[in-house]
């Protein structure tokens, strides 16, 4: 179904842009990456950017962490307007970003350890999301004994572990292969579904995002503007061969310009 972009103010919103903009000086030269961006994560959705390569995915997330804060509008998480890096967001990266002198437990209760939480029950915690993602048995692993999958698992244990108010997760499977996205895009519905979190999955493979979002905010070419939003309705787990999927890949596909 295909909707306006919502610049309603909702009341269980999360996350919210306003008018967000990006532009970065390089050379001298303006460079504007992101333009007039409004959004809205809800709680306990998953909300899916979709957009093609190089045109400001990671740069909208980046601002909305306030790792690389935004040049124009207004971001704010759980009603406060963010302005700086801290603890609300939970970061996955496309590129494993553990530390390798660390075992799944060393990375998993990192965050806890950083804050000063005590080890008993660091540990508890821990060791509960290192079974929701599937990773019994791998607490002494380090990264380098683990497949590109189950390295993604330790990163999304991670930043559940951390309990951030928002689940940023850039391009998580995209260097994984084929069979092993398809597994770990299951496995990260399983894992919501069984604890719900608000989460921006960042994609540029449609049915990845077809497959795991409540609603989809399809993005232009750089400047990334919004181009429509579409909602996902239809039951999960889904299936590509279901027809409602068929039908909004297709129509989602309508909107694409073909050099896109
Ligand atoms: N620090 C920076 N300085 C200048 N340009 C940048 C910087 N970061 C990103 N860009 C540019 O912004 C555009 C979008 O980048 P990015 O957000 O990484 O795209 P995506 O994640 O959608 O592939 C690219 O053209 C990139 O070169
Ligand atoms: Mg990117």
């Amino acid at each position: 179904m295909c909707l306006e972009p919502s610049r309603e103010i909702m009341t269980n919103s999360v996350i919210k842009c306003e008018n967000v903009s990006k532009q970065f000086y390089s050379d001298g030269e303006m460079v504007q990456v992101l333009e007039d961006i409004s959004l809205e994560a809800r709680e306990n959705e998953i909300l899916v950017i979709f957009g093609p390569g190089q045109c400001g995915k990671t740069t909208l997330l980046k601002a909305i962490a306030a790792l690389e804060p935004a040049t124009g509008g207004t971001i704010t998480i759980n009603g406060k307007k963010k302005t700086k890096p801290g603890p609300e967001c939970g970061l996955v990266y496309q590129t494993i970003a553990l530390f390798p002198w660390l075992t799944t437990m060393g990375n998993v209760e990192y965050g806890l350890k950083v804050k000063g939480m005590g080890k008993k029950e660091r540990r508890e915690r821990a060791n509960k999301y290192i079974k929701l993602v599937g990773l019994e048995g791998f607490e002494k692993s380090f990264p380098i004994q683990l497949s590109g999958g189950m390295k993604q698992r330790v990163g999304i244990a991670r930043v559940y572990c951390n309990e951030p108010d928002v689940m940023l997760l850039d391009e998580p499977f995209g260097h994984l292969d084929a069979q092993t996205r398809y597994l770990m895009q299951e496995e990260l519905e399983r894992i919501w579904q069984t604890e719900k979190r608000t989460i921006i999955f960042v994609t540029n493979n449609m049915e990845e995002a077809i497959y795991l979002a409540d609603r989809i905010i399809v993005l232009t070419n750089c400047p990334a503007k919004i181009k429509q939003e579409f909602k996902v309705d239809f039951p999960r787990p889904r299936n590509i061969t279901d027809p409602e999927f068929l039908k909004l890949r297709k129509e989602i596909t309508g909107i694409l310009d073909p050099l896109e």
